[in-house]
């Protein structure tokens, strides 16, 4: 799959033009800030020159070692979809590596109801420790918004390293993650025994699967973003620079009538102590049917010689909870994953689909100013929601609930992932009746992303 040349569209059909994107000049304010203390902040082709420093600097920010000449080659193969920006201090004395570094590119984010819309994905944000809190990362993070407010994305997002980064620009967290470590011999499987026949496959051939089976399924959870091909690369070890590919098994679930529904790939990890306690990390399992979820979750369950298996970044309110007898047999660990930052209110609100019909009167505060103003929201029966301006110093439309709110809240709560009503609880929202808000704004699914990025 690839996602540099595709034109990406809005609710309204609008166009976001992804690959303009990626070449589209850095935030002029950001860049006149940062040339006031003499960095130059500028963009970093991915087949030019200046690409394999850049790489390096990532690397060391997250505390990885040097890549080698291979892993360069292998990412700049893998990268064409991202843009790719740097800052530049003149004085350090590694010619052409930067102080600062941040990627992004538009990405397709699915909403509740089943919507994707264009939203800046932005990844590889680190400043080297030579030149911190100097307030490199915020004329980033900053000119990137900047950036995707210009190209007309609806939406940002991104995975995190700390959770204290990124609020103060109008993220939030809005799909959690769920990591699971299983007792398999006390779990007991209760769940279905469907049809059909699970089988080894090759990594290449997982490979080959995968990309278009998740193409075929991310809209269904709210959360999921389009999967750039590198990513699968790294979960089947089919990049040439994987570290030991072979420990990876590939297992396919093929349903009564030999169509190919489900993927898991996963590696085992011996106990020299006591052979029948190894431990299994399952490092990517896609369903397409709720058969084929069945049959992979029971097949790794029931691996012999196998005492406990791990997963993670699975949804926080998965089916297999109530597919083994035990539930105690898991440990789940719940984290902040995918974070979003609504950048247009009518385009976000009008995208997704609501779980109430309803009338909020939204007064949305954003320090950023992309998407701070007042909003009525009204929602019909079937949960497709209209958005119409709520002009300064008229009254709430008759009917209405008020809610105010900041941006961050509105993001945290977009893809259903926490009500209204908590947030109100928690002294982040205010409201005139945050339960009808609540319903509103619920889905009937918990949101989740499947990768880190
Ligand atoms: C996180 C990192 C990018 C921050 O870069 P930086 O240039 O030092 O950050 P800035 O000086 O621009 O700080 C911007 C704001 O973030 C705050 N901040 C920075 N790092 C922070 C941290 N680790 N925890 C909490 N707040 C932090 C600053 O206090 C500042 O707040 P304010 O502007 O609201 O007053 C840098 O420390 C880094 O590279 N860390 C390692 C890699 C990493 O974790 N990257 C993030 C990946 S998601």
């Amino acid at each position: 799959m690839t996602i540099d040349t595709e034109t990406r569209h809005d609710a309204d059909g609008r166009a976001v033009d992804a690959a303009a994107y990626l070449v589209a000049p850095v935030d002029e304010r950001s860049r006149a800030r940062l040339a006031e203390n003499g960095l130059d902040y500028r963009v970093v082709p991915v087949a030019g020159d200046d690409y394999p420093q850049w790489l390096q600097v990532v690397a060391r920010g997250f505390q990885d070692g040097e890549r080698t000449d291979e892993q360069v080659a292998s990412s700049r193969e893998r990268s064409a979809y991202r843009r790719v920006t740097g800052v530049y201090d003149p004085a350090v004395p590694i010619a052409g590596a930067p102080v600062g570094t941040i990627a992004s590119w538009i990405g397709q984010l699915t909403v509740p109801g089943g919507a994707a819309l264009p939203s800046c994905a932005i990844s590889a944000v680190t400043v080297a420790p030579t030149h911190r809190r100097r307030g490199i990362a915020r004329a980033m993070l900053e000119g990137e918004l900047g950036a995707a407010v210009a190209a007309g994305a609806p939406l940002a997002m991104l995975t995190v390293s700390e959770s204290t980064l990124y609020g103060r620009y109008g993220f939030a967290p809005a799909a959690a993650s769920a990591s699971w470590r299983i007792e398999t011999k006390r779990a007991a499987w209760i769940g279905p025994r469907p049809d059909g026949r699970v089988d080894f496959i090759t990594r290449e051939r997982l490979r080959e699967l995968v990309a278009p089976m998740h193409e075929r399924v991310r809209l269904r959870v709210a959360g999921e973003i389009d999967v750039p091909g590198g990513f699968w690369d790294g979960f089947a070890g089919t990049n040439p620079t994987a570290e030991k590919p072979g420990e990876k098994r590939a297992v396919q679930y093929a349903d009564a009538d030999g169509e190919v529904r489900g993927l898991a790939i996963y590696s085992v990890k011996e106990n020299h102590d006591d052979f029948t306690k190894a431990s299994v990390n399952v490092a990517y399992l896609l369903a397409e049917t709720d058969d084929a979820y069945a049959a992979l979750w029971r097949f790794l369950l029931e691996l012999d010689l196998v005492a406990e298996v791990n997963a993670g970044e699975l949804s926080v309110d998965e089916p297999l909870r109530w597919m083994i007898a035990d539930q105690r047999a898991a440990t789940v660990t719940l984290r902040d994953h995918q974070y979003v930052r609504i950048l247009d209110v009518p385009t976000a609100l009008e995208a997704r689909r609501y779980g109430a019909p309803g009338t909020l009167a939204l007064d949305v505060s954003d320090a950023l100013g992309h998407a701070g103003g007042r909003f009525v929201l009204t929602v019909d029966g079937d949960g497709h929601g209209t958005v119409s301006s709520w002009d300064d110093g008229a009254a709430a439309p008759d009917g209405s609930v008020e809610v105010a709110l900041g941006i961050e809240e509105l993001s945290a709560a977009y893809l259903g992932g926490v009500s209204l009503a908590t947030l109100a609880a928690a002294g982040r929202v205010r409201s005139t009746d945050a339960s009808p808000a609540a319903r509103v704004f619920a889905w009937h699914t918990a949101p989740r992303l499947s990768i880190w990025y």
